[in-house]
């Protein structure tokens, strides 16, 4: 359905975020994107949604391809148009109004009663938003603002939804709850997820495919079950040793890491 190829970005004309990444994001599957902090994950996602332009960012090389055709030149309203929606990192509510109105924002391109069922599937996948609906948004849990970041996304119909690390600063069991309904989204509405996440653990669970990324790079990739199992990653970022237990990914030398990934 989506994919990157050898695709480089550049932030004011000489930062390179992201140098050669090549992804694809099957239909109807969850693809993870680990790795990180300035790892370029996040960069990824404003590339396909295509709004790299508000921080003078630019694809500086290759092609992104959806449904068949290329779309690397795409303005961020048509990427929204064509079905690719994004939960953006920090959520980006509007927090001064309530979450009926953050979700009516994000139903602008749709018809009224195409937007009132999604709005009822939205309450449905999140029961506490229902009773919250006339609740200002900016005084919602940090689980709650997620959970109405992702309804937003909902409703402006998605294909594909790309969600910038959902799991950010929330507890284990909102976390569990959100990913809940992510794995719903895909069974339920056949929708395709391309899920960037720190949280390895949680997101190879429940992504068929995952690409690790370091330095803008892509270092790993493999179905998620494989993944799992392999002791680099199992080492670096699930946080396991065989020889000692569960270890911080802070004893770590980073130089070391570089030459695992790289050798
Ligand atoms: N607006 C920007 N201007 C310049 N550099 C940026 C900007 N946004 C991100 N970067 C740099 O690009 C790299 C990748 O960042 P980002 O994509 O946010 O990583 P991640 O989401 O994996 O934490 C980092 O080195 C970061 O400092
Ligand atoms: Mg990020």
């Amino acid at each position: 359905m989506l994919a990157l190829q050898n695709i480089k970005v550049v932030y004011g004309g000489a930062i390179e975020a992201v140098r050669d990444v090549s992804l694809t994001v099957p239909s109807g599957q969850i693809v993870a994107l680990l790795g990180s902090n300035g790892a370029g994950k996040s960069t990824v996602l404003k590339a396909i949604s295509a709004i790299l332009d508000a921080e003078d960012g630019e694809i500086a090389k290759g092609e992104i391809v959806f449904g068949g055709s290329a779309v690397t030149k795409s303005s961020a309203d048509q990427m929204v148009r064509s079905g690719v929606v994004q939960v953006p990192e920090g959520r980006k509510l509007f927090p001064s109004l309530t979450v009926d109105e953050n979700l009516t924002v994000g139903a602008h391109l749709q018809e009224k009663a195409s937007a009132e069922e999604t709005r009822a599937y939205v309450f449905s996948l999140f029961p506490c938003l229902a009773e919250r609906r006339t609740q200002i948004a900016g005084y919602l849990s940090g689980g709650e603002q997620q959970m109405v970041a992702i309804g937003r996304a909902l409703m402006s119909k998605p294909k594909l939804l790309a969600l910038d690390e959902p799991s950010l600063g929330l507890a284990p069991k909102v976390v569990a709850e959100i990913f809940a309904a992510i794995q719903k989204l895909r069974e339920e509405r056949g929708l395709t997820i391309l899920l960037v996440e720190q949280n390895a653990s949680l997101a190879l669970t429940v992504s068929h495919y995952a690409y690790i990324m370091e330095n803008g790079r892509v270092v790993l990739d493999g179905s998620s079950a494989s993944l799992k199992k392999n002791p680099d990653v199992q080492q670096f970022y699930l946080g396991i040793n065989a020889d000692q237990g569960r270890m911080s990914m802070r004893d770590i030398k980073h130089y070391k890491r570089r030459k695992r990934w790289l050798s």
